[in-house]
């Protein structure tokens, strides 16, 4: 079986791109001055029929994306299961671990303290001893399959590794890292967008894995935003390719992020009833809602944002009162713009002022049921401390941020329900 996933459609204008289409990362309606359009897998629902491995990519290969893109541009699938099996070994050669199913296990500690009963309680999934501490380096994974089944394919338009244009990303953490890891991994050239105020630890990670590091202090010509993004989209209008963590700037990213709801669903089957994701940009949780629709099962998704900066909350609402949050794409300019208080919160990870990809998540929690939640900031706090307190994850307080959204609804919830956090990302 292949061809899960038949093609890409932008979730806003409606333009269809095929999936054999080398290099799509944008709607081909997009453009520098108008960014609201984001292309989102068209796939079958279909049985979900995982093989053994543990590399996740190779377990859910027949329902990544990617994997038809390889199909639809004439690799076979020993080709797609060697560009996919070698970037693997090269990942692992620099960050000394591949990639491997992460482990779902319920706390018991957590379960009790929040008082579930011994049929329900909490499962942690533990990001952070993925590739890159976090689960960032999921989603750029399938951005480099296609470069790199594109290459082998001969649909590039550069003639050899030597011609290849650099990657760009825009982040100053975990997407950073990961990226840089994946493109050394390769040898791919890669510069990264970083503000002035990003971490010193951060910085020398960076430098080295020998990524391209430039300081973006906000210019007399920028217009309100972040300057990061202002220099990565320069470099991307100037030939660099988009790798970086936002659907709207690269779709691809919403593939591989898939894996993780993939494993939650294997491990949880139908027993699972919730699932907490932090959102910042968005893509994490809109991947975890389209892994979900492909394969059918539906635990309820809950977004969750802090109270310093809930710009999907708003959009939620938006989109509830101007038509459903359902397909609310068409409506960007209604429902989704950047928050206009300064963001500030302990989980300073999913501080991105605009949710990129709200369309997916708003979609997703529509489908299981869900809804958005806001974590005030003592609950961000109490998270994180509770993480630390009864764990021995090594949680940093955005990693623990979707557990903060679990202890601001605890309430509403049955003390017999399964509740699912994701524990994204480790504290540096
Ligand atoms: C550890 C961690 N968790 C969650 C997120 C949120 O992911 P997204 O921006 O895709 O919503 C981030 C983003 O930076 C992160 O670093
Ligand atoms: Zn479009």
């Amino acid at each position: 079986m292949s061809d899960v996933v038949m093609g890409l459609v932008c979730a806003v204008c409606g333009t269809r791109v095929a999936i054999g289409t080398p290099l799509s990362w944008v709607c081909p309606q997009s453009t520098p001055t108008d960014k609201h359009h984001v292309l989102h897998f068209e796939s079958d629902v279909v049985p979900f029929r995982p093989t053994e491995d543990l590399n996740p990519f190779l377990a859910y290969r027949e329902y990544l994306a990617v994997d038809a893109f390889g199909h639809a541009i004439g690799l076979s699938d020993a080709d797609r299961i060697d560009v996919i099996s070698s970037l693997d070994h090269a990942i692992a050669a620099v960050a000394g671990t591949g990639f491997k199913k992460t482990p779902l296990l319920r706390n018991d500690s957590i379960s009790d303290a929040l008082g579930f009963t011994a049929e329900g309680g909490v499962w942690i999934k533990d990001e952070t001893h993925n590739v890159g501490g976090s689960h960032k380096a999921r989603h750029l994974f399938t951005e480099m399959v296609h470069l790199l089944m594109a290459e082998r394919a001969g649909v590039v338009p550069w003639k050899s590794a030597h011609g290849r244009p650099p990657l760009a990303i825009s982040s100053c953490g975990n997407a950073a890292i990961a990226a840089s890891t994946i493109a050394r991994a390769v040898d791919w050239p890669i510069a990264v967008h970083v503000p002035t105020f990003a971490e010193e630890s951060v910085l020398v990670m960076l430098k080295s894995l020998q990524a391209d590091v430039r300081v973006c202090p906000r210019q007399n010509s920028d217009p309100a935003g972040d300057p990061c993004v202002y220099r990565f989209r320069e470099a991307v209008s100037q030939g660099a390719i988009p790798f970086g963590v936002q659907g709207t700037e690269n779709a691809w990213c919403l593939d591989g992020g898939r894996t993780i709801g993939w494993e939650i669903l294997q491990e949880m089957g139908h027993r699972g009833d919730r699932v907490f994701i932090q959102v910042g940009g968005g893509a994490f949780a809109a991947s975890v809602g389209s892994a979900m629709r492909t394969i059918g099962v539906h635990p309820k998704l809950h977004a969750v944002q802090t109270e310093g900066c809930a710009p999907l909350a708003r959009a939620w609402e938006k989109a509830l009162a101007t038509g459903g949050a359902h397909h609310a794409g068409a409506r960007w300019n209604e429902c989704m713009w950047p928050w206009e208080s300064e963001p500030h919160s302990a989980a300073d990870g999913i501080l991105d002022d605009e949710t990129y990809d709200w369309i997916g998540v708003l979609d997703a929690m529509v489908e299981t049921g869900g809804s958005p939640v806001v974590a005030s900031e003592e609950d961000v706090i109490a998270a994180f401390q509770m993480a630390h307190r009864l764990t021995s994850i090594n949680v940093s307080p955005t990693g623990s941020a979707g557990l903060a959204g679990l202890l601001a609804v605890r309430e509403q919830i049955k003390s017999d329900e399964r509740v699912v956090v994701v524990f994204s990302g480790v504290a540096r």
